[in-house]
């Protein structure tokens, strides 16, 4: 366990303060108002197509999503990685090239790309990714066929996916550990 919060620890602190750079970049131009609308707007900041990148193109997932394998987070690919293809000239974009200028922007300002959270557990669970890939388990497992989606969308999120019954069932099946610390803070 002590190892675990230690990565999990290494992983935070960036990502905090990453959070932490952009809650302080936007809070002076987004009012009360825009803050409070934001919730219903399901919509990433730049229309990423997982079809093109991991269908079409069979980049592969850890490619991109590259702590996956040693790490309790998969992790979202910094901007430097989106950059490395679409610098102006090299792929520019055939039917969205407006969404590529969007990643150029975030690029050249120095702003993380604001993405959207879509899989979450609570933080009093412990998710760790490693764990998982190192026993064999698909991304598509537990994400569904994410190269075929124009835009990702959390699986079956009303048949309980990340609940406590869908971890412990599939712990079940796969002799893996069902102590409650084990998952749990
Ligand atoms: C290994 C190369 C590679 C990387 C890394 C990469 N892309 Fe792409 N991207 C492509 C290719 C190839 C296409 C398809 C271009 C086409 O069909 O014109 C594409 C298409 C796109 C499109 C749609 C544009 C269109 O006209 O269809 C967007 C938006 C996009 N990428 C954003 C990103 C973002 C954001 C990242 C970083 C998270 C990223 N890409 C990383 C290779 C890459
Ligand atoms: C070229 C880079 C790239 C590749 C390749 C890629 N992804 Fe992603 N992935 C992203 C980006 C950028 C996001 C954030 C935007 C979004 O949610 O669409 C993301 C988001 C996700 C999320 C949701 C994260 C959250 O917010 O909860 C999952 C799950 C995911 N990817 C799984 C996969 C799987 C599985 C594959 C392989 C089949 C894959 N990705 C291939 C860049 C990539
Ligand atoms: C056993 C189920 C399972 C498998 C297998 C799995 N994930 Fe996840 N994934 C989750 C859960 C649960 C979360 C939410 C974790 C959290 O909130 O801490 C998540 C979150 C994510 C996220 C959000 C950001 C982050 O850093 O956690 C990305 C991206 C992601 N997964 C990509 C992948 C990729 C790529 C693979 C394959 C290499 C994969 N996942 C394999 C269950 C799974
Ligand atoms: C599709 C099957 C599947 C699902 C769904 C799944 N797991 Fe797992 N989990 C596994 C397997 C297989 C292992 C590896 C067991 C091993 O290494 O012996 C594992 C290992 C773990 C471990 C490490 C256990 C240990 O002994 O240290 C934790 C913690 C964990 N999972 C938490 C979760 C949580 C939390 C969820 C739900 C959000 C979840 N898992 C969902 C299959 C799954
Ligand atoms: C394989 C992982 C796993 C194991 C083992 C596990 N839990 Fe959970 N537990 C979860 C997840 C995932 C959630 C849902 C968190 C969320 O909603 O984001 C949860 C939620 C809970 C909650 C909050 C109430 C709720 O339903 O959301 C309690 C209390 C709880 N678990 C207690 C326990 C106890 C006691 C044990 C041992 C008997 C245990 N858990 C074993 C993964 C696990």
């Amino acid at each position: 366990m002590k190892r675990l919060w230690l990565v999990a620890a290494a992983v935070a602190v960036p990502i905090f303060l990453a959070v932490a750079m952009i809650g302080g970049q936007q809070t002076p131009e987004s009012g009360g108002d825009a803050e409070a609308a934001q919730p219903d707007d399901l919509s990433q900041p730049i229309q990423f197509p997982h079809n093109t990148h991991a269908g079409q193109w069979l980049i592969d997932c850890q490619y991109c999503h590259f702590s996956a394998e040693r790490s309790v987070d998969a992790g979202i690919p910094p901007v430097a990685t989106c950059i490395g293809c679409h610098q102006v000239g090299i792929i520019d974009g055939r039917t969205n090239p407006e969404e590529i200028n969007k990643v150029r922007e975030y690029h050249d300002s120095g702003t993380p790309i604001p993405w959207r959270r879509i899989y979450k557990v609570s933080d009093h669970v412990n998710f760790p990714h490693f764990r998982h890939v190192a026993a064999g388990v698909e991304c598509q497992t537990c994400h569904g066929e994410v190269q075929e989606m124009g835009v990702l969308e959390e699986v079956a999120p009303e048949a309980g996916n990340l609940k406590m019954g869908w971890c412990v069932s599939c712990h079940l099946e796969r002799g893996a550990s069902r102590d409650c610390t084990v998952c749990h803070y």
